[in-house]
């Protein structure tokens, strides 16, 4: 009867040493903790290499342990190999669903981009980083633009379709879509999502000049870029005498067969 008590009570002693061992053991595992969001996503912006390609001034960043023992290999990276833009002057006022969806998709959401995508971090980390690159980037740029008015006139020819379709193809389909309705491969990482560009009802209401205007300029609050610096004001006509026609399939078919000179 005692031996059996006494095992008992060693038993439990045991036991609560191997609980609080293994408890100590994964506290000390865990990640530092942070502050904020905006911390966590500087020790991440470190951890996950982007300082290779862009600079962050006066930043909210990262935990020293990471800085001192990067402190020297990480300045010289910034000098030689930086190709990004400063995250302290990124374009305009990128939305917070934007800047996730480009960090999984970076050629979707900004054609041609050469950085690679960070779809493999976990959705937490991303929105982190985001966190971060919002805190950094300095908002006065957020600035009303200025109207850039009626699109030029664009004669309806197959050439001007084409024209406008090569440049839909490489800034836009990312986010819109090959068929103009939204399924491009960044569209579902956006809140709202893309406009479904083939819904006539919708683009039947809107006329060229709004249409030009959100191209040019952007749409407040969505993920929407505006396009000016980046395409000039014809292309941008160009681009928007394409996308007219997603909502018109059978005008589309005889411009895509070459019925339309
Ligand atoms: C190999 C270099 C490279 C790495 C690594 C890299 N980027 Fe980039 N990134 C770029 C380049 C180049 C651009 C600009 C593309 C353009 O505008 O044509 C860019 C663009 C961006 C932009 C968009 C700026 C804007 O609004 O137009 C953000 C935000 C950004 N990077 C964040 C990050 C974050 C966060 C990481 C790490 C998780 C990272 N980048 C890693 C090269 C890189
Ligand atoms: C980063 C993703 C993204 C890219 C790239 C993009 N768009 Fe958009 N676009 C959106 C989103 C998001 C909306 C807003 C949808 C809403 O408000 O419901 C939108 C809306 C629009 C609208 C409708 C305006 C409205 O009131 O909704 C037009 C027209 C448009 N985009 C054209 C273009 C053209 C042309 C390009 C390329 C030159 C382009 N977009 C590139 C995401 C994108």
């Amino acid at each position: 009867m005692t031996g059996r008590l006494r095992l008992r009570a060693e038993t439990l002693v045991v036991a609560f040493f191997v609980t609080f061992a293994l408890g100590a053991w994964v506290a000390n595992a865990q990640p530092p903790a942070f502050a904020t969001l905006e911390q966590r996503g500087g020790e991440i912006f470190h951890r996950a290499g982007c300082f290779f390609c862009h600079s962050v001034r006066d930043a909210p960043i990262a935990p020293p342990r990471v800085t001192f023992s990067l402190g020297y290999v990480e300045r010289l990276a910034w000098q030689w190999t930086r190709n990004g833009p400063d995250l302290n002057q990124i374009a305009g006022a990128r939305t917070n669903d934007w800047l996730f969806a480009h960090l999984v998709e970076p050629g979707a959401t900004v054609a041609g981009c050469p950085m690679p995508s960070y779809a493999y971090l976990p959705a937490e980390d991303l929105h982190a980083l985001v966190a971060f690159i919002q805190k950094a980037n300095v908002p006065a740029r957020a600035a009303t633009p200025a109207d850039p008015g009626a699109p030029p006139p664009v004669a309806a020819t197959r050439e001007a379709y084409l024209a406008g379709r090569a440049l839909y193809r490489t800034y836009c389909e990312g986010c819109h879509g090959r068929e103009g309705n939204g399924a491009g491969s960044a569209g579902h990482l956006l809140q709202p999502e893309p406009r479904d560009l083939t819904d006539a009802a919708w683009v039947q209401k809107r006329d060229d000049a709004y249409l030009f205007r959100v191209i040019a300029v952007g749409k407040p609050n969505t993920a929407m870029p505006g396009y000016n610096g980046i395409l000039t004001a014809r292309e941008e006509a160009l681009v928007l005498f394409y996308l007219k026609f997603f909502a018109d399939p059978s005008a589309r078919q005889a411009m895509e067969e070459g019925f339309v000179p």
